[in-house]
């Protein structure tokens, strides 16, 4: 069994399309053990109680260092035996002292074809807002190892997604949950319990 933690901060869909492979068995031996938010009002916390998954409010801001924060996170992960953390919408920026505690164990959706689109700044719908202004006709999505900078890490899974005439960041941003992100994100982690990657 795969043991996940899922760090979130927003809507939790992502988060949903890993509870729902897991119970429609398509996502096998993998469970999600907590459910981690840095907002209390995360709508994702409410899909995990949903679904019995314990969550846990921690804020960055309730210690006195992003060291601290990093390392109570990395206790509070290990103490749950955690051996894959999966960021979905995750909008904190991991203390380098959490990454190297759980390296090559850490995995991000990111909603763009890396190396587009990505890096500082590039979240939410600024990323598809970008892909518009700069009139690409195909984007997608990508899950990537995470390393100590931002977007940078291999990369696992990507799945493209067509750009449609009349597009609006939103509606870019919704083909792109439903057609590559809510696909990706549970394919990649069941390739790791497979150890094909
Ligand atoms: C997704 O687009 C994800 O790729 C990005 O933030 C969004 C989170 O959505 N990093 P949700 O909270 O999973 O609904």
């Amino acid at each position: 069994m795969l043991k996940t933690a899922v760090l979130v901060s927003g809507g939790g869909t992502n988060l949903q399309a890993i509870i729902d492979a897991i119970e429609n068995h398509k996502l096998k031996d993998v469970s999600i053990e907590c459910v981690v938010s840095n907002k209390e009002d995360a709508y994702a916390l409410r899909r995990a109680e949903d679904h019995g998954i314990p969550g846990i409010c921690i804020k960055p801001k309730d210690y006195a260092s992003k060291e601290e924060y990093g390392k109570y996170l990395a206790d509070f992960l290990r103490d749950h035996e955690i051996d894959l953390v999966v960021l979905a919408g995750f909008l904190v920026v991991l203390p380098k002292n959490f990454i190297d505690a759980f390296s090559g164990r850490i995995i991000n959706i990111h909603p763009s074809l890396i190396p587009s689109f990505c890096g500082d700044g590039f979240y939410g719908l600024k990323v598809h807002e970008a892909a518009l202004a700069r009139g690409v006709k195909v984007t997608g999505a990508t899950v990537h190892f995470v390393d100590a900078g931002t977007d940078t890490g291999p990369i696992i899974m990507q799945k493209a997604v067509y750009v449609e005439d009349g597009d609006t960041p939103e509606t870019l941003q919704k083909r792109v949950m439903e057609q590559a992100e809510w696909v990706i994100l549970p394919a990649a982690i069941q390739m790791i319990q497979q150890k094909k990657i």
